[in-house]
């Protein structure tokens, strides 16, 4: 049996036959210990009662986004944001189509617009229907943007015909649904990580930053929750969501991430240090706004200080130390960089990161990286996302072996 422990799976229902299959995936997330929700299309409320799933999951089903009753305060989004998981069980042709074009016409559109989480989509319609190239282009397009697709299944359908169109069986649908959500090989570790640029400031309404958006530091703490760990993230001024199940703390410039960081670091397991720290700060910030003069100004600036290199030092040396993994966005000199950090910050791991060119580093959705070890060397490139699990992946290797469970 699938463990979904921890895990909050939204399951979409279509308005198909196999409706009622539904019912069945739905027991086996709710069976291996997953936290279920149901989103219904306005069919599928005919072919199943919603009180059938909320009597199965313990919660009542999002069938009508308009509802005020049902949909307080933006449960959709509030629905979109929690799920681990979207699984769409059926997926009907006409659900597909409305998928595939972006609408956001009903529960379950509404709330798979709202996800950024994998999306499964289990498939079930007659067999021309599923041979139709209008159906079969809608599901390759939702592939391409990454969505994923179990079966359908070839048989005896319930219509008479005999082919491929058959949903999944709910026990296949559990299974894929645990591939995707990936192990949870962190349970019991508490991991920080920071992210995102500080602001030092130089009067009231100027600063000293850099264009990092977080995303890199925000996709390793929601990858660490999603993978069992209690995290914390200290993050500078970013425009991002605080990711689900994350304890996130929220800091301007390098001096108040130290110190959020020092706070956590007794029982740590894991740090990330994800954050475009500033390196320098001015030395002496003015209360007032500066007035502009007709002379050139001078800024003086004075270090602030090495969070990385502080967690490092307080550990280093001691059995059982956290893993402590850097990041050294270069524009030159990427690996060589990096050995250095790796050394001088005691880091167990440097994610290299050469920032200043396309599909890479700062503001993308994207990362290009070197994970450079004391003995070894990876390439890694992939979404923010992928390129946190292979951080993570080589991470928990080590921590298993240093701080066995
Ligand atoms: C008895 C019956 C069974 C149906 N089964 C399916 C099915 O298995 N797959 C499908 O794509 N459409 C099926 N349909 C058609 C859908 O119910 C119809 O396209 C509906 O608009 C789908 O709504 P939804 O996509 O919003 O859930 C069936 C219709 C009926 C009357």
């Amino acid at each position: 049996m699938s463990d979904f422990t921890g895990r909050t799976i939204v399951l979409g229902v279509g308005g198909g036959i196999a409706a009622y299959k539904a019912c069945e995936v739905a027991r086996l997330f709710v069976k291996g210990g997953g936290a279920v929700r149901v989103a219904m299309t306005e069919a599928a409320t005919r072919f199943v009662g919603p009180l059938t799933f909320q009597a199965l999951t313990g919660a009542a089903p999002l069938t009508d986004v308009l509802d005020a009753a049902q949909d307080r305060t933006y449960g959709h989004l509030e629905l979109g944001r929690a799920a681990d998981l979207l699984v769409v069980a059926p997926a009907t042709a006409d659900l597909i189509a409305r998928l595939r074009m972006g609408l956001a016409n009903d529960a379950v559109t509404t709330v798979a617009l709202a996800c950024d989480c994998p999306v499964l989509l289990a498939p079930a319609m007659n067999t021309r229907m599923w041979a139709n190239p209008a159906v079969r282009d809608n599901v390759a397009m939702l592939e391409k943007r990454g969505w994923h697709v179990v079966g359908p299944s070839s048989g005896a359908l319930a219509d008479g015909d005999i082919g491929p169109g058959r949903l999944a069986d709910p026990e296949e649908i559990a299974a894929a649904a645990a591939r995707l959500l990936g192990p949870r090989d962190l349970t019991g570790r508490k991991v920080v990580v920071t992210a995102g640029p500080t602001r030092e400031p130089i009067d009231p309404v100027r600063f000293i930053s850099n264009p990092s958006s977080g995303k890199m530091g925000f996709a390793v703490a929601k990858v660490a929750a999603r993978r069992g760990a209690r995290v914390v993230l200290v993050s500078g001024p970013v425009e991002l969501h605080d990711p689900p199940k994350v304890k996130v703390v929220r800091v301007g410039t390098a001096e108040e991430m130290a110190a959020a960081v020092e706070e956590e670091a007794n029982d740590l397991d894991l740090f990330v240090a994800a954050a475009a720290v500033s390196d320098y700060r001015p030395r002496d910030s003015v209360s007032q706004k500066k007035k502009k003069g007709d002379e050139d100004e001078a800024l003086v600036l004075t270090r602030t200080p090495d969070i990385l290199a502080g967690v490092g030092k307080r550990h280093s040396g001691r059995a059982g130390a956290p893993v402590i993994v850097g990041f050294a966005a270069e524009t030159e000199g990427l690996l060589e960089n990096a050995k250095k950090k790796l050394q001088a910050k005691k880091c167990d791991l440097v994610v290299a990161n050469k920032v200043g060119r396309p599909g890479a580093g700062f503001s993308g959705d994207r990362n290009r990286v070197v994970l450079v070890g004391p003995g070894e060397r990876a390439n890694v490139e992939g979404t923010k996302e992928e390129v946190a699990e292979a951080i993570l992946d080589w991470a928990v290797e080590l921590l298993d072996s240093r701080r066995p469970r």
